[in-house]
């Protein structure tokens, strides 16, 4: 007996766009092709995993994982408006059904952040009609998730919020830069309004500009629409979606200020998860919030390759949290670090887990643990921050170098994290 559940889940995470290569009809893409310079580097072939997720399957298991969490692309099951394709849809289900000979629960995002061009061409996620077409698109998708046990609608929408300021770009003035380059992602929130135009366009460690609350109800039914879709279609599924967990917290006096950050960072989001079976939690650092709002990461040689503060104990603070708020069970679909050096990796899984054990131990409701990421990979911009349980021959043939940390976390699932309970 462990303090964790017998079927607790063990798995890695990825994204589409961060993974396969060549995403050609997503709007990222066209972002990152944008004369305007808006990003850095990249994605292009990416790790190839279009071809070689089989192999990224077979690792994973090899390693010993027990769960696989991907995502499907939109923009290749919907290339243009109202053309969905076959081969792409085959292309997923054979990806579902090796994870299953692979002994891997397979867990599905239907949305990583990506939109297919024509549908961000039309305005994105401000479009009238955005939850209806996102809802067309799942149907589609829901023919090859029969059997599928745990479904994320949509991977963070309060930075996808923010990153939809850096996609509509495309749409207008290809001058104009109103988001942050050089990787937008959870983890680096900053004082601020509504204001994408707040954003440092150009540094690396750019701070993000709060979310724009006004967006967040178009996300919410685009959610709620996808959910109703997956009710219908695919009764056996838990679904959810999976929230970029800041794990604020107030400096003394600023109880009030905290609340506001929170509702609007993560509380509204949090709030539209009444009628889903779960809640997605994504935890990497943590910042405190004092009366302006989220106190940027100041400069520290501790920072990770994100710029990020280095806080481990960000998963128990987020998982308490959420569970004392909202009572739901929790699944953590994301946690990790960017970094160069493996053995911090595992210093700081071991410490975010004892955390999850912690939070568990008092009460919290926790199925699973899926660590970001299986591979190395494009961080949306830059391909310097590596969150990978293994590295990848990028630049020679796509091999894939397993580190120490997959038969780390491989150890760890096997024993169901006994070792790293009090006392053990
Ligand atoms: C996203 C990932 C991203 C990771 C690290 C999350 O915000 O879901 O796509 O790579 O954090 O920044």
């Amino acid at each position: 007996m462990t303090i964790l559940r017998d079927d607790f889940i063990w798995g890695a995470s990825t994204a589409a766009h961060q993974v396969e290569g060549d995403n050609i009809a997503s709007d990222f893409w066209a972002v990152e092709h944008s004369p305007a310079g808006l990003l850095p580097e990249k994605s292009g072939s990416a790790c190839d995993s279009f071809h070689r997720y089989r192999e990224d399957i077979r690792l994973a298991a090899a390693g010993g994982l027990k769960a696989y969490r991907f995502s499907i692309e939109w923009a290749r099951i919907e290339p243009a408006d109202g053309d969905f394709s076959r081969a792409a849809l085959l292309h997923y289900r054979d990806m579902i059904d090796a994870c299953h000979e692979y002994g891997l629960e397979p867990i599905i995002t239907l949305h990583h952040f990506t939109c297919p061009l024509w549908f961000t061409l039309g305005g994105g996620i401000q479009r009238a009609d955005a939850a209806d077409r996102f809802a067309a698109y799942v149907r589609q998708v829901s023919e090859i998730l029969h059997d599928v046990r745990w479904i994320i609608t949509i991977n963070e929408p309060n930075i996808l919020n923010l990153m939809s300021g850096l996609t509509a770009v495309i749409g207008e003035n290809p001058g104009t830069e109103r988001a942050p380059a050089g990787g937008v992602a959870a983890g680096n929130a900053e004082h601020g309004a509504d204001d994408v135009e707040a954003a440092a366009p150009t540094e690396r460690m750019a701070a993000l500009p709060a979310p724009s609350l006004e967006l967040a109800p178009k996300l919410i039914a685009m959610h709620a629409a996808a959910r109703a879709v997956l009710r219908q279609t695919v009764p056996q599924a838990q679904v959810g979606w999976a929230i970029a967990a800041q794990a604020f917290t107030p400096t003394p006096g600023n109880d009030e200020a905290f609340e506001r950050v929170f509702h609007h960072w993560e509380g509204v989001y949090l709030d539209a998860t009444g009628e889903d079976d779960f809640i997605g939690v994504q935890a990497y650092t943590s910042q405190p919030v004092d009366a302006s709002g989220p106190v940027p990461h100041p400069d520290s040689p501790e920072n990770t390759l994100t710029g990020w503060a280095y806080r481990p104990d960000a998963l128990g603070i987020n998982l308490r949290r959420y569970w004392e708020r909202y009572g739901k069970p929790l699944l953590v679909t994301e946690n990790g670090i960017a970094t160069s050096d493996d053995a911090r990796r595992i210093a700081y899984t071991t410490e975010a887990l004892r955390g999850l054990i912690a939070a568990v131990a008092d009460g919290a409701d926790v199925r699973g643990y899926c660590h970001w990421s299986l591979l190395d990979n494009y961080e949306w911009g830059r391909w310097e921050p590596t969150f990978g349980l293994i590295a990848v021959d990028r630049e020679r043939d796509f091999a894939r170098m397993p580190k120490p940390s997959l038969a780390w976390l491989g150890r760890i699932a096997a024993e169901n994290a006994a070792s790293l309970e009090p006392g053990a």
